[in-house]
Parts: C-alpha cells; structure tokens; sequence
C-alpha cells in the first residue's frame, strides 16, 4: 500500500496515533508559498507543528529521520526577531532544539556528503538526524548496524536530480540509497513508512521497491506526475537502478 495525499503534513488525518514504524525525510527551505524566501521566526513555528504530528503518528521507541543541510543567513531572513550573525545559520541544530522540546531524543546523526567538489555557494552535505520517540530509555543504535548503515559519513554523489516526462525539473531529492539503508536499518517487510515530506516521491518509491508501506505528504500539486513516476518507474533514475541492481 503506497498512498500519498496532496495536502499540509502540520495534520496528518488520514494516520491514528502511535502506528508508523519509521518517519523519514527532508523538510522544506521554506514554508512560504513561493517556495523562494523565508522568514526563520514563522518557519521554525511551522516546524514545530509538524514535528508534533510526528510524534503523534509515530509509534513509540520508533525513529523520525530529518535530513536538513545547513543555509548561508540573511538579515531578510530575520525580519521578524532580529536575531542575524550573518554567517550561517545552523539549520540542524535549531530543528534538534525543536524536536527535544516535543519529547523526541537525538540518538545519533550522519553526515550525507553529495560531493567532495568545494561549493562556495552551496553546502555539498547534509545532517541525518534520528530522533526517537522515547520512553526514556537509551538506544543500542550502534549494536546490530547492517554493514551499509555503519559508517558515520556517507558519501552518495548524483541522484538529487529528477525530471518527469513534462519535463518538470525537480534538484533537491534525497539520494534513493539514504532511505533503503534507513528503511532496511529500522523496520521490516510490512511496515509502515510516512513521509511528510514527499517532493519527487524518493520515500514511497523505494518503500514500494522494499516491500513497506508507506503514506506521504505534499504540499505541491505539480510535483504529483513526478511522484507518481517516480513510484512507478523509478528505474528512470541511474541512482535507482542501481539501488534495484543490488537488490535483485
Ligand atoms: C526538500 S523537499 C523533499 C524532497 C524529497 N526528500 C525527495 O527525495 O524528493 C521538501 C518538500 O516539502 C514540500 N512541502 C512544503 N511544505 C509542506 C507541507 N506543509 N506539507 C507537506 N509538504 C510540504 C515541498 O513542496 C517540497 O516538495
């Protein structure tokens, strides 16, 4: 069962409490409409909603895997507290601030390195953070890690690019690799996966491809033909097919 539904992630109605087995994926630049600015004080309170949602949906002691690459800051980003160091603004960190105030704890991260060329411009890696919707207790994360899933940086080039047959382009997809290594990590055959998050539709393609379930979110109606190919013919993408090569 592979469903995505077009609207807010902040009320995930069609999902009763404590019942996905693993949360996963990659919140938005922004939370304004044109997708292009942002304001950090109204951002962080949408957050804060979904984080929240999360957790309700969540089952407990299960994991919500937040990958976010830190931003360059702008006083425009700051218009509303003021707050600027006019540097950089870790993004991680702020999102590991809101998810322990909700409950969640941070029980371990990687770095995603998509490349090893030097950006001025752009971070070429990315934080994976796993938070735990904990009853208190601590988390072996380290014992019974499959051989993939070990190392602390994972260096998975390409793959953030996807096109559908309109010719929309989409730049900012996870690498398919990052959640097969997560889903394999963390649930079996059967589970049931949320993406809130859904963008190109990486997460429920690769759940399909993995034989879990998976219920995902998105905002943007025009990325719908995207997802909907991406979940139906992800062999489209060379980072797929390689991921489909090595399970079959
Ligand atoms: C960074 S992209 C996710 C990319 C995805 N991980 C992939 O592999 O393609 C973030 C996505 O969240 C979507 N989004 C923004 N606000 C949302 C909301 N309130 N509810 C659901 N989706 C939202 C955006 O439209 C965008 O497609």
């Amino acid at each position: 069962m592979i469903d995505v539904f077009y609207h807010t992630s902040v009320s995930m109605s069609e999902l009763s409490d404590d019942n996905a087995q693993l949360v996963i994926g990659s919140p938005p630049f922004t939370n304004h409409p044109d997708g292009k600015s942002l304001e950090k004080k109204s951002y962080l309170r949408f957050i804060r909603s979904v984080f929240s949602e999360i957790w309700r949906v969540l089952e407990p002691g299960r994991l919500w895997v937040c990958i976010n690459t830190d931003l360059r800051d702008h006083a425009r980003y700051n218009r509303r507290d003021g707050r600027f160091n006019g540097l950089l603004w870790q993004k991680h960190t702020s999102l590991r601030y809101i998810a322990e105030s909700i409950g969640f704890r941070c029980i371990d991260m990687k770095i995603w390195a998509k490349s090893l060329n030097p950006n001025v411009y752009r971070y070429g890696f990315a934080y994976v953070q796993f938070f735990k919707k904990s009853a208190g207790s601590r988390t072996q994360t380290r014992t019974g890690v499959s051989a993939t899933f070990s190392p602390d940086v994972w260096l998975l080039e390409g793959g953030t690019y996807r096109k559908d047959s309109r010719g929309y382009v989409f730049r900012d997809a996870f690498h398919p690799e990052i959640v097969s290594r997560c889903l394999e990590q963390f649930t079996n055959a059967g589970d049931l996966v949320v993406s809130p998050f859904a963008g190109s539709g990486t997460v429920p393609a690769v759940a399909k491809l993995l034989g879990r379930r998976c219920i995902a979110y998105e905002i943007d109606r025009n990325l719908k033909p995207l997802i909907e190919e991406t979940i139906a013919n992800p062999e489209r993408y060379p980072a797929f097919l390689s991921l489909m090569k090595m399970k079959s």
